[in-house]
């Protein structure tokens, strides 16, 4: 069956981010002059995804309403006729297909996809996380859902982090099937480096059967006391089965200062029409 659904989970406070975060979303947060929740919209379109359902919180309406029309601005440019940035405007408009649902408590990842039974029903489904951009030739979540097509199994995608490093991600193990995939048998969640089943960690793209519903709904709050959506994973590995696919690309956790300032320079670096500016920018600091 084929993959028409995405949820992106979008309620977290932001603390991170904090002071910034008090009234605007973090998912609102630009780099450079979109949205950081923009760029993971359009890896879902990109993958043929149009339905996108938005796990979202109390104070973050403004996330549903920058992929609805703002007819001020529209009519604004038009009657300025300032075509290009209309075309801009009106392309975040007619991007997706936008359900926004409401989690009431904060009761961790594995809830907060829990919150979109109802809208995804029985169907295979993405899920994608905000703080995580990748940045490839062919959409993160596409690699991931072609591997699902092929298969028949739910995928995750993997990057390989420092050993140092997998106390901040779920990290998968199990048997290599090939270079890149991998037949999950273990996922812990922030295991330590001593007690890591692998070095393969999961950057937030996810291809899920729905039967994961079901496992989530009876996973019992595990670290941090929230319902963890590696919990639910690990047990399914052990029953329908569980894939992990090494994709091909460049993650950057804008979910961190570091990262956020490094996508934001790497980003500009990519557009012709600040790259050459930027470049001169930066020298004159490095100098
Ligand atoms: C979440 C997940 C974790 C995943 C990570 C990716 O953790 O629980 O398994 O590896 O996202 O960013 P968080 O970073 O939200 O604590």
């Amino acid at each position: 069956m084929k993959v028409r659904k995405a949820v992106i989970p979008a309620a977290g406070l932001g603390t991170r981010f904090l002071p910034a975060t008090k009234s605007i979303p973090k998912e609102m947060i630009p780099i450079i002059d979109k949205p950081m929740i923009q760029y993971i919209v359009e890896e879902c379109v990109g993958a043929g995804i149009e339905d996108i359902i938005l796990i979202t919180a109390r104070g973050k309406d403004s996330i549903a309403d920058h992929f609805d029309h703002s007819f001020e601005v529209e009519e604004t440019l038009r009657r300025k006729k300032n075509d290009e940035l209309l075309a801009a405007t009106e392309k975040v408009s007619k991007m997706a297909n936008i359900i926004a649902v409401r989690q009431k408590n904060p009761m961790g990842l594995g809830h907060a996809v829990l919150t979109a039974r109802q809208i995804v029903g029985n169907e295979p489904f993405a899920v994608l996380l905000g703080d995580d951009l990748v940045v490839s030739e062919k959409p993160c979540i596409r690699q991931c859902i072609e591997i699902f097509e092929e298969r028949q199994k739910s995928v995750i995608g993997v990057m390989k982090v420092e050993k140092k490093d997998t106390s901040k991600y779920g990290i998968v193990g199990g048997k290599m099937l090939n270079d890149r995939l991998m037949d999950v048998n273990v996922m812990v969640e922030k295991p330590s480096p001593e007690t890591a089943p692998s070095q393969l960690a999961c950057p937030g793209r996810y291809v899920l059967k729905p039967e994961i519903f079901e496992i989530l709904a009876n996973t019992k709050p595990g670290r941090g006391g929230e319902i963890q959506l590696t919990d639910a994973l690990a047990q399914l590995a052990t029953g329908d089965g569980l894939l992990a696919y090494l994709f091909d690309g460049r993650r950057y956790d804008t979910g961190d200062k570091l990262g956020y300032i490094e996508a934001t320079v790497a980003f500009a670096l990519k557009r012709p029409d600040l790259a050459d500016g930027v470049r001169k920018v930066l020298a004159e600091y490095l100098s």
